[in-house]
């Protein structure tokens, strides 16, 4: 006897852009996904307490019927980090395959620096039946902008968009060939960067902003005032040559 049973059709990966952190910066088309789908996947350190994706979206999501399938990775060994994002791939791709909905959220935009394009690339290898739709979300870079009320560029002005891991020679290379840089993903380097544009005749020209539209929002203009106890991974430094 042959069985009639169909295959069920996959399901759809969202990838989720959720913004820099006020939960009014979701769109709409997140919040209707997020509302939708059965499953929220969220990345999440193995060192964090939370995830900050998830904490701008929770009070959208219904607990009781949705699930959180978490994927968590080291941030002190690629390979490890490599081997959990192809696991969490995975475990996502079974239950996508069975025919359910999934939304990966990710802070700002899934497109930059983001643990996405991580899931996307095995999902994309490994499972290319499986439809993946991607909603973009308002990034921390222009969250940052507005918040400090600096202009990225204007007319036919260059913007570079780094993460703050470069030494002076990297930051030298790139204020000679752009008029605007933006620093991510701070860490302690940041302090000798920040000494770096003195010596690059730059001093006074960056702004920091930390944990932009949320409520713990910080910009901060005179950059002499920072010290290593204020650095914060969500915060980021706009270094704008002509103003
Ligand atoms: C892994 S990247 C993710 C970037 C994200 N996909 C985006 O579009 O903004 C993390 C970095 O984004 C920046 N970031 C994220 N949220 C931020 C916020 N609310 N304020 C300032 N910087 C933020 C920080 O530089 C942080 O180290």
């Amino acid at each position: 006897m042959t069985s009639r049973r169909s295959k069920a059709a996959s399901g759809t990966l969202y990838g989720v852009g959720v913004g820099p952190g006020d939960p009014e910066l979701v769109t709409l088309k997140a919040h209707g996904v997020l509302q939708r789908v059965p499953i929220i996947c969220v990345p999440q350190s193995e060192t964090s307490q939370d995830s900050y994706a998830l904490s701008i979206v929770r009070g959208f999501l219904d607990l009781k019927r949705q699930e959180i399938l978490r994927i968590s990775f080291p941030t002190d060994d690629a390979q490890g980090a490599a081997r959990a994002w192809r696991d969490g791939a995975d475990a996502l791709a079974v239950r996508l395959q069975q025919g359910q909905d999934a939304a990966f959220i990710t802070e700002g935009d899934p497109m930059l620096y983001s643990t996405f394009s991580y899931v996307l690339e095995h999902i994309r290898s490994v499972y290319p039946a499986i439809p993946v739709e991607i909603i973009p979300g308002v990034s921390s870079v222009m969250a940052a902008a507005a918040s400090s009320g600096v202009p990225l560029v204007t007319h036919g002005q260059r913007l570079a968009i780094l993460p703050a891991v470069y030494g002076i020679d990297d930051l030298r290379e790139a204020i000679a060939s752009y008029d605007t840089i933006v620093l991510m993903k701070v860490n302690r380097t940041l302090l000798q960067a920040l000494a770096s544009l003195e010596r690059l005749g730059l001093a006074g020209k960056g702004v920091y902003v930390r944990r932009a539209t949320t409520d713990r929002e910080q910009v901060v203009r005179d950059l002499n005032q920072l010290t290593e106890e204020d650095l914060d991974y969500f915060s980021l430094l706009i270094i704008r040559k002509g103003e």
